[in-house]
């Protein structure tokens, strides 16, 4: 929408963990919707090549600064350069689920001291919009499908999770005691692909949790055979069942949603959840299946032990996104498969050194 686009102009908004995976794609959008982003990052798990990655596809290197959230006089410093930031989506967390089960004071300490002091940040520098990233394993095991965002929290099945959950109370507490904020938490599903162009992708440091990129490490011959945890589940092929949202459709979430915030919100404080997912689920061998059809490559795989703490099936109603924010998923699941796929192949010949 042009008319909106002029209205976005010259809006700085800060974008914690812009460098990572999320971020980067996000800050991507917001770019291309007319804002002005601003990265914060301490880097703890992306790579500084991000920001070349970025510059090719938007045409400028966003301004950057490496910074550890848990710092609030260095966060309180971006404001002297810019004194007029109108929003901030804060994604800068850890997010590994079984590390996260592992060590859970690094956990509690990065993702809640992060949270508070870029709430903090936020109040001292009249920043009223803040967009939350947080999970649909705050659902944890639902009863019923597709889930909607009334549906209960559930106890986490991590540290990661609960990290999240408190996330969203925290939120809440701040809303009631009628702090002047205006927050969107967003619930995404499982975010997979990558930037259309292959300029940016995921980074997984190390053997990647997730499934996507371990098909793609598989195929690409870094990993000899993906295991599918577990083929005894309640579903309809007996393996999980997710609800894989492309990444560049989950960052244009994050457009919509200050849109919402910056151009709909009135005086009074409040807090919204929207579920970010496509609404259709797949199974881990139908996700197989189709990444061998738009690679052409037979996927090496075996059956192995289901995985602790993974639920059966999980898929989002979406349409809550759709009525309030006019946002819905764009892309298809080969779409989104072909993506990952081309940047494992583009990162393969960047040949990234581990930093993080
Ligand atoms: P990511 O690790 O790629 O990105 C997070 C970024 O935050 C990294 O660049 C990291 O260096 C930075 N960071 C971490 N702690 C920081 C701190 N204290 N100060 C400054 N920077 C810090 O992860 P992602 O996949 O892009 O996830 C982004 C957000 O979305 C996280 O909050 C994550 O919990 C949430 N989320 C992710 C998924 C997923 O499957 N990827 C699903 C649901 C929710
Ligand atoms: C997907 C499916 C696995 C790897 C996680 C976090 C969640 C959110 C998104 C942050 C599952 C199966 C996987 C493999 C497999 N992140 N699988 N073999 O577990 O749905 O969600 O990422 O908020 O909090 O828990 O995603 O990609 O790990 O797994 O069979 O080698 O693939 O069992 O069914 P998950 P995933």
């Amino acid at each position: 929408m042009e008319s909106l686009k002029v209205h976005r102009e010259q809006r700085k908004i800060i974008v914690t963990g812009g460098a990572g995976y999320i971020g980067s794609h996000t800050v991507v959008a917001l770019a291309r919707a007319g804002y002005h982003p601003i990265i914060v990052d301490d880097f703890s798990n992306s790579h500084p090549y991000v920001l070349e990655g970025i510059s090719n596809v938007i045409g400028y290197t966003p301004d950057c600064y490496q910074i550890n959230c848990r710092d609030l006089k260095d966060l309180n410093n971006i404001a002297k350069d810019h004194p007029d930031i109108q929003g901030l989506i804060h994604f800068a967390a850890y997010k590994l689920v079984g590390e996260s089960v592992k060590e859970p004071i690094k956990y509690y300490e990065n993702n809640i001291d992060s949270n508070i002091n870029v709430t903090k940040f936020c109040l001292e520098q009249g920043i009223k919009s803040i967009v939350f990233s947080s999970s649909c394993t705050v659902y944890g095991e639902p009863d019923k499908f597709p889930v909607s965002e009334e549906f209960p929290i559930k106890t986490a099945e991590s540290p990661y999770g609960r990290t999240k959950q408190i996330g969203e109370y925290f939120f809440e507490d701040c809303i009631k005691a009628g702090l002047p904020l205006n927050v969107i938490s967003l619930r995404y599903f499982n975010p997979i692909g990558a930037e259309e162009s292959s300029e940016i992708g995921e980074l997984p440091l190390g053997v990647p949790n997730n499934l996507v990129p371990y098909i793609t490490q598989t195929a690409i011959g870094i990993r000899e055979t993906l295991t599918v945890f577990g083929d005894d589940y309640p579903t309809p092929d007996g393996t999980c069942v997710r609800d894989y949202i492309h990444v560049s459709d989950l960052a244009k979430a994050h457009t919509a949603a200050l849109d919402k915030l910056i151009f709909e919100s009135g005086d009074d404080s409040s807090l919204e959840y929207f579920n970010i997912g496509t609404g259709r689920g797949y199974s881990v061998l139908e996700i197989i299946r189709a990444f061998e059809k738009v690679s052409g490559k037979k996927l090496s795989h075996k059956i192995g032990k289901r995985r602790e703490g993974d639920v059966p099936m999980i898929y989002a109603d979406p349409s809550k996104a759709f009525k309030e924010l006019g946002w819905r998923a764009e892309f298809n699941i080969e779409e989104a498969l072909e993506h990952a796929w081309k940047w494992e192949l583009k990162l393969r010949d960047l040949k990234l050194k581990k930093t993080g």
